[in-house]
């Protein structure tokens, strides 16, 4: 029997820059689609009256979207409702519970901080707006494994694990969806998909901006937390994973963990961190700050699949193109039959995640002309993006549906920080790259996937 739909959205945060980006937008298009069809209640500290609420929903989809159906839009601003108050008062909540009429199972969206979390779901709980409700937590999740196991306890205090849905929001993108079926709606993959035939994998997330704005939350996190630990670490499971039993969330996401907890706790050698040439005079970042705004990290997964084959991740903001990559290199033939193949070259999968969606095999195939020469070509099935749902409306809809399989479990949130803690909190100032550059050039010389990364193309 599949879970009942949540009857209420109630969105904390609802004046922020997440809701007016990103989740304003997709309630949009829910709405267009007739997915959407429950009342929406923002709740923040602001003290806004709903019509300001509305004008900035608007301003937000139309920033989004480049343009809005006034029609649809008044069908979403005639289902919002505003809650304002500090979250720290009881009174906030009581007046929530009055919003709340007679919903029976409410989604509360916790878009706010972390450190308003544990707050806010004890007001829940004392006003009793927590009664049959879920609830969706944005990230980050903690800051480190003991501040998760922290942040899980006091959650498990007032919601059952069930309830829970923690948001990954690169888990609701196509690509990442397209990446999971194909691995397995597909034979011709898993016999070479080993340790006996795959070389190398490697991810890079490269972005070609900076910290836009978010100076003061960046320099808290830095990038192995804002998007190691999390995204790219979750695109790596898809990879590793063994085929799931069955398809409901939990058979997924078993398989997912088996892959987290049979790699490696990283150590400083397993790091290469970078802060691009502008960094510090970013508005909220500290004078002299070492956080890192790059970083190259080498995995290791201690299966029978996939011994001693390297998965490198690197990431970085203010780098040369924008886009995120996964590419499996397989092994090179035993000879060279005909033409010497460059190493590196020869057999790879890739796999574009963004901006637009592709599958690529790479071969070699003789060039045309009298000699039995080769050359490196690509076979792409590629993907416009065009109608492509965006990830916050598919998670947001999950959510409501009760559907886990996209979010993040308990198991699967604290044994990440386990793999990444030892490399967190690197007071060391790392090496300076030149804004449009991969990176800190000599502290990556010679790390990284044998014979070499490949940079994505715009
Ligand atoms: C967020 C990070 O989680 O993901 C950002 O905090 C990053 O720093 C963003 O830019 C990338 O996601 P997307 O979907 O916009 O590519």
């Amino acid at each position: 029997m599949s879970p009942e739909r949540s009857d209420m959205l109630v969105l904390f945060g609802a004046t922020g820059d997440l809701a007016h980006k990103k989740i304003f937008p997709a309630l949009y298009a829910m709405v267009a689609k007739g997915t959407l069809n429950e009342p929406v209640i923002g709740v923040a500290f602001d003290p806004w009256d709903l019509a300001k609420l509305q004008a900035r929903a608007r301003d937000g989809i139309v920033n989004a979207l480049g343009s809005i159906d006034d029609k649809i839009f008044a069908r979403l601003a005639s289902l919002l409702r505003y809650v304002s108050g500090d979250y720290r008062a009881p009174a906030t909540f009581e007046k929530l519970k009055t919003a709340l009429g007679s919903a029976e199972r409410p989604l509360h969206y916790l878009a706010v901080p972390p450190a308003m979390f544990e707050v806010v779901v004890q007001g829940l709980e004392q006003s009793g707006a927590a009664q049959g409700a879920r609830l969706m937590v944005e990230k980050p999740f903690g800051h480190d494994l003991q501040s998760a196991r922290w942040l899980n306890r006091v959650l498990h205090l007032v919601f059952d694990e069930k309830s829970i849905f923690r948001i990954d929001h690169y888990l609701g993108k196509e690509a990442i969806q397209n990446l999971l079926y194909f691995r397995f709606a597909n034979s011709f993959l898993e016999p070479i998909w080993n340790r006996n035939y795959v070389e190398s994998v490697q991810i890079t997330m490269a972005e070609d901006f900076g910290v836009e704005g978010r100076g003061r939350f960046y320099d808290e996190v830095g990038c192995i937390r804002d998007v190691i630990a999390n995204h790219l670490l979750n695109i790596l499971l898809l990879l590793a994973m063994e085929p799931p039993v069955g398809r409901s969330a939990d058979d997924l996401i078993d398989e997912k963990v088996q892959v987290l907890r049979a790699i490696r706790t990283l150590t400083r050698d397993d790091v290469v961190r970078g802060q691009f040439d502008g960094y510090l005079k970013e508005p909220g970042v500290a004078p002299n700050s070492p956080v890192d705004t790059f970083a190259a990290v080498r995995f290791f997964v201690d299966t029978w699949r996939w011994q001693d084959v390297p998965f490198f991740i690197r990431a970085g903001k203010s780098l040369p193109v924008h886009a995120t990559e996964v590419i499996v290199r397989l092994k090179r033939p035993p000879l060279d039959v005909f033409d010497p193949i460059t190493p590196g070259d020869c057999n790879h999968v890739r796999f574009r995640i963004d901006p637009q969606v592709a599958i690529s095999i790479g071969a070699r195939r003789k060039a045309p002309g009298d000699d039995m020469v080769g050359e490196q070509v690509e076979l792409t099935a590629l993907d416009d993006s065009k109608g492509d749902m965006p990830p916050y409306e598919r998670l947001i809809g999950d959510a409501m549906n009760g559907n886990g399989q996209l979010f993040t479990r308990q198991d699967a949130s604290e044994l990440a920080w386990r793999i990444v803690g030892p490399v967190l909190g690197d007071t060391t100032p790392p090496p300076v790259y030149a804004p449009k550059t991969w990176g800190p050039a000599e502290a990556m010389a010679g790390f990284g996937p044998p014979n070499g990364w490949i940079n994505p193309a715009k």
